[in-house]
């Protein structure tokens, strides 16, 4: 039977941190939430991902003090936030007890849907999140990140959708960070989970193939309960597929939203005036990117290659990378390409290429790798890779967090009275470094003039960075290495996928 589909809208999060390098600021976001909120969304997608570290890194910005001020604006519609499992809304594993802390602040503070993935999708490191997302009365969203290879069939996306309903899931996200998933494929993919698991699915696609909206129409057919779109002033490219289209496309049919286009209309006039004020951080990426087609590797990996290479003079050998990549990832046992593992395997693809030589400099998060702290990916890693990396060490098997002592105290001691609640505390167990000076720029009341200040000390810190990176590359063959992960980290991170 077929039945009224729901969006969620992501203008708020997913498309400026694809499109604009995360730098949209609340002050721009709030005169939108009225209209927003009466549309009748499913959820608005607000936070998380790389908001949160961009928000204070960049604009000065407190990411908690942003959803409070966003959860009072949207007082009618979910919110809903990209949690990287064990990760948050980092970029390591933390210890459960700041996962347990971040969980119930993110929640007190007005959140309502958690997207929780593992970019291995190794559903141990989903378990401790989701566990206390339902203990603080959340709504549980586990995520399958959707890619492909010899090892990711239907059939092993279906078995991690029962293992998600299992642990308590509330509902299923199909999470296509690359834009890969074809409208026949997802069309087969839907069925197949729906006829297993007996909860709602939501998808999640980026337009960078050109396959969105189409994607979107198959999978709906196929029984698809909700869809991420985003308005059309800032959707396609490496955003989402546009929402007044879709909301378009439905009408007058079994599956039609309800959503009053012309009000979406008159949001997306406003949205394209506030892009304008963003346009110095436009990806510039074209509207569909056939590398993703050929390659299979997300777009905003693409951009981060393209700026690892250029930083080492070597953009003939772009080409020689994309093959690269490839081997890599079969070689890392095939994990899907996203935050973190996309830097990882980017990384030591670039390396691998640029070096004339495999594996002749093997950067310390890929040993990690190899020793099983990012958890387990799909298919075995390559033991003779594997050797080459980490020597005769013995690998972990078991969860990656359980061999992290407790963080809180710690955190809590280390940042004393520049933490004015735990949240501030949060923001500093998670990112020490940038939270650190924010919180002290906040104490001495700099305010709008520490916004200003802080940005021109983030762009001398990029020159010297970058400086730093050519005196590294022509002085020695194992310096590159640190210095391409800082710069791939740091502008693939910003995208985020
Ligand atoms: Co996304």
């Amino acid at each position: 039977m077929a039945q009224k589909v729901q969006i969620t809208e992501t203008v708020l999060r997913d498309a400026h941190q694809s499109l604009l390098a995360t730098r949209m600021r609340v002050e721009d976001m709030l005169p939108l939430c009225p209209d927003l909120d009466s549309i009748g969304f499913w959820s608005l997608e607000v936070w998380g991902g790389a908001t949160f570290d961009t928000a204070m890194r960049f604009l000065g910005e407190d990411p908690w003090e942003r959803l409070r001020k966003l959860r009072k604006a949207l007082p009618n519609t979910p919110l809903q936030m990209l949690l990287r499992g064990q990760n948050l809304v980092g970029y390591k594993h933390y210890p459960d007890d700041i996962v347990s802390h971040f969980v119930e602040r993110s929640r007190k503070n007005g959140m309502d849907v958690f997207r929780v993935f593992d970019a291995l999708n190794d559903v141990r490191n989903m378990s401790e999140p989701m566990r206390v997302v339902k203990r603080e009365g959340g709504h549980a969203q586990a995520t399958i990140c959707y890619t492909i290879s010899p090892h990711h069939t239907n059939d092993r996306f279906v078995e991690m959708a029962i293992t998600l309903a299992n642990m308590g899931a509330d509902s299923i996200a199909i999470k296509d960070m690359a834009g890969l998933i074809s409208p026949y494929v997802v069309y087969e993919l839907v069925k197949a989970i729906k006829a297993k698991v007996n909860l709602p699915i939501s998808l999640h696609t980026h337009y960078t193939s050109g396959f969105g909206t189409a994607a979107y129409l198959k999978a709906i057919e196929a029984g698809v309960d909700v869809v991420d779109c985003a308005n059309s002033a800032l959707s396609m490219s490496t955003s989402q597929p546009p929402t007044e289209t879709l909301v378009a496309t439905l009408e007058s049919t079994p599956y039609a939203t309800g959503y009053d286009l012309a009000k979406l209309a008159s949001i997306a006039r406003r949205v394209a005036e506030v892009r304008k004020k963003y346009a110095s951080f436009e990806a510039g990426i074209s509207a569909v990117d056939v590398n993703v087609l050929e390659y299979q590797v997300p777009g905003g990996m693409l951009s981060n290659l393209v700026s690892q290479l250029r930083q080492q003079n070597a953009m003939d050998k772009y080409y020689d990378v994309l093959d690269e990549v490839p081997r890599v990832r079969a070689e890392m046992g095939y994990p899907p390409l996203v935050t973190p593992s996309s830097q990882i395997v980017g990384t030591m693809a670039t390396l691998n290429v640029v070096l004339g030589e495999r594996y002749k400099v093997i950067p310390e998060e890929v040993k990690q790798y190899y020793r099983g702290y990012y958890g387990q990916p799909p298919a075995p890693m390559d033991p003779v890779i594997q050797k080459k990396a980490i020597g005769d060490e013995e690998p972990i098997t078991c969860r990656p967090a359980d061999m992290l002592a407790r963080g809180w105290d710690e955190a809590k001691k280390g940042i004393g009275d520049l933490a004015k609640n735990d949240d501030d505390v949060l923001s500093y167990a998670l990112f020490p470094q940038i939270a650190k000076p924010f919180l002290e720029n906040r104490a001495k009341g700099m305010g709008g003039k520490g916004e200003i200040v802080a940005s021109i000390a983030v762009a001398l810190f990029q020159q010297s960075d970058q400086k730093a990176t050519k005196q590294a590359s022509a002085t020695s063959a194992t310096m590159p290495a640190q210095s391409l992960w800082k710069v791939s980290g740091r502008a693939g991170m910003e995208r985020g996928w």
